[in-house]
């Protein structure tokens, strides 16, 4: 199981230190999420952010998680910033194969992210070109919010999916995880636990919160 660690929460005035440390601290890679007032209620970080952290010194994989619409002009954008995977919410963009063969063609591993309504017919046509399916487990916009436990019955259809297609695709779960229920999350099936107030809110130093989530 890997941690990718969502830097929404950590400090912004010394961010390329954050994720630095984060890694240091045992984190897998760098969760960067991207909100744009329009898909989400919220604004965050554009790709100069990201190019920032790789002139930093960041060598481990930038998951950049969109949550914009529409998504491929980003998509290009943050492949040329630095970005290892980039994930979309499908319902976001006009193509979605297009999108999806646009980030494969920029060198970039691709994603697709459901919210917790999304369903998952989404995959139906496209799962073989995907390296990661990510299932939100908060609506997306914010950190900090309580996990949706609907989740875990979703983690456990996706895996179903996964595993009869017999590709090589990583579940993702994103929003409210904390050191209380990565173990069940993982249980369920996911392979990847995006972790965010709880590594950077807590009182803990971050390697303590790491460790507590990696079990
Ligand atoms: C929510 C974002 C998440 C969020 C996770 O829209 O996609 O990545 O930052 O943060 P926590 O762990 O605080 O729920
Ligand atoms: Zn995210």
């Amino acid at each position: 199981m890997k941690i990718s660690a969502s830097i929404l929460n950590a400090n912004f005035a010394i961010l390329g230190e954050e994720a630095k440390q984060i890694l240091k601290c045992g984190a897998d890679m760098i969760h960067f999420d991207v909100m744009d007032n329009h898909y989400v209620p919220n604004l965050t970080m554009g790709p100069i952010f990201c190019e920032a952290l790789r002139n930093y010194g960041i060598k481990e994989p930038i998951d950049v998680h969109l949550m914009t619409s529409p998504v491929d002009s980003l998509i290009t954008a943050f492949a040329k910033a630095g970005a290892s995977l980039i994930t979309f919410h499908p319902e976001a963009t006009q193509h979605i194969d297009r999108s999806i063969m646009l980030t494969k063609s920029l060198g970039c591993k691709v994603g697709l992210a459901f919210n917790p309504a999304t369903p998952l017919c989404y995959l139906e046509y496209e799962l073989n070109k995907l390296d990661l399916v990510l299932l939100m487990s908060v609506n997306p916009g914010f950190g900090g919010q309580e996990f949706i436990s609907e989740t875990l019955e979703k983690i456990e259809q996706t895996k179903k999916i996964i595993q009869k297609s017999k590709k090589q695709i990583s579940i993702a779960i994103d929003g409210g995880v904390n050191t209380e229920n990565s173990k069940t999350i993982v249980k369920a099936g996911a392979d990847i636990l995006v972790v965010g107030s709880a590594i950077f809110k807590s009182k803990e130093p971050y390697k303590t919160t790491i460790q507590k989530l990696k079990g």
